[in-house]
């Protein structure tokens, strides 16, 4: 398989990027991820109750992943929440080596994270705030297209359009996010300039993953029509169609205030959804690809898989 700059950039074998998951990217499915040559990412508020402290979780997140692998993995950092420079300052002391920023200013957090030597990473969803990251002094910006499950831009770029209008506008590396799950998606993202990829849906469906069984169940259940975005005026985020995103949906098309809107969200959702598997009354942030992934696989498995049909995706297009 093809070394890009972003495997030079991070130490790893292949560009292959297992993405932040709030409440579910936990220390072994990164771990999983890193020793099968890509990069694993934990999320601070992995696997944590409520009333659990944010920074022990993520330090115990962070030693557990130390005790699963010597490989490089990293943590994902949404820097518009509360507690973000307590947070760095665990990542900091933690020793880590690859932060992914979302939301938010790179330029706020850019140079602290840069003086403690770690690789940064910026998420972004258009070619403007792709060369304001460049300008912030990232390493690399990932791309993320509105195929993506979780948060997506207000444009609503897709990746295919997204990826090489960012690709011309930066000379950092670029990584492709949204709508990517195998070696088709892999191949397809680095024709369009891309370096490397980051997948989120895919490595839910794994058994490494804490995400609960019935999330799990649904993306292997949910065919091309299966997710639907909602929140656009506030925020847009992709999910599972469920009853829970049909009355988001509703109460938006009805002009709901924001303040009404929040008020049904109530707290963590998410949480609600992913980790504790109610299907029906939680958000289940999903990217369109979940109808490609047809099985529960091992987080190996995913990574071994794009390596392995990588050269027979690309002689096929001979
Ligand atoms: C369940 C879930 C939770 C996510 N949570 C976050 C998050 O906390 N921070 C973040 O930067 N991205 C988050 N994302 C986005 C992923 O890191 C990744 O960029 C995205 O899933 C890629 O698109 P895909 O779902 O088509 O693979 C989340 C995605 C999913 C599916």
């Amino acid at each position: 398989m093809k070394r890009t700059r972003i495997c030079e950039l991070l130490g790893i074998e292949y560009p292959i990027i297992q993405g932040g998951m709030t409440w579910i990217a936990n220390a072994e499915l990164a771990a999983a991820v890193s020793n099968a040559g890509g990069l694993g990412i934990i999320s601070p508020n992995a696997v944590m109750r409520l009333e659990d402290d944010l920074m022990a979780n993520l330090r115990s997140q962070i030693r557990t992943a130390k005790s699963l692998t010597d490989k490089p993995f990293g943590v994902n950092l949404v820097v518009q929440i509360p507690g973000i420079e307590e947070l760095i300052g665990v990542v900091i002391e933690e020793g880590i080596k690859v932060v992914t920023t979302a939301a938010g200013n790179p330029a706020i957090y850019t140079p602290r994270l840069k003086e403690a030597g770690i690789t940064v990473l910026h998420l972004v969803a258009s070619v403007r705030q792709a060369r304001g990251a460049e300008r912030s002094g990232v390493d690399a910006v990932i791309a993320e297209g509105f195929e993506a499950g979780g948060h997506n831009g207000f444009d609503e770029l897709p990746t295919l359009v997204l990826v090489p209008q960012v690709v011309d506008a930066v000379s950092i590396p670029v990584v492709a996010a949204g709508g990517i799950a195998n070696a088709r998606g892999f191949v397809a993202a680095l024709a369009l300039g891309a370096e490397g990829v980051q997948m989120g849906t895919r490595f839910v469906a794994t058994h490494e993953c804490v995400a609960h069984q019935s999330f799990k169940d649904g993306i292997v259940a949910a065919t091309d029509t299966g997710t639907m975005v909602t929140g656009r005026r506030l925020a847009p985020t992709r999910g599972l169609k469920n009853e829970f995103l049909a009355k988001v949906a509703e109460l938006d098309r009805q002009g709901a205030t924001a303040e009404e809107l929040l008020a049904f969200i109530g707290f963590a959702p998410s949480r609600i959804g992913q980790l504790e598997g109610k299907m029906e009354e939680g958000e289940l942030y999903c990217g369109a690809i979940a109808g490609v992934i047809n099985e529960i696989v091992s987080a190996g498995d995913v990574v071994r898989s794009i390596v392995e049909d990588y050269s027979r995706v690309v002689t096929s297009l001979k």
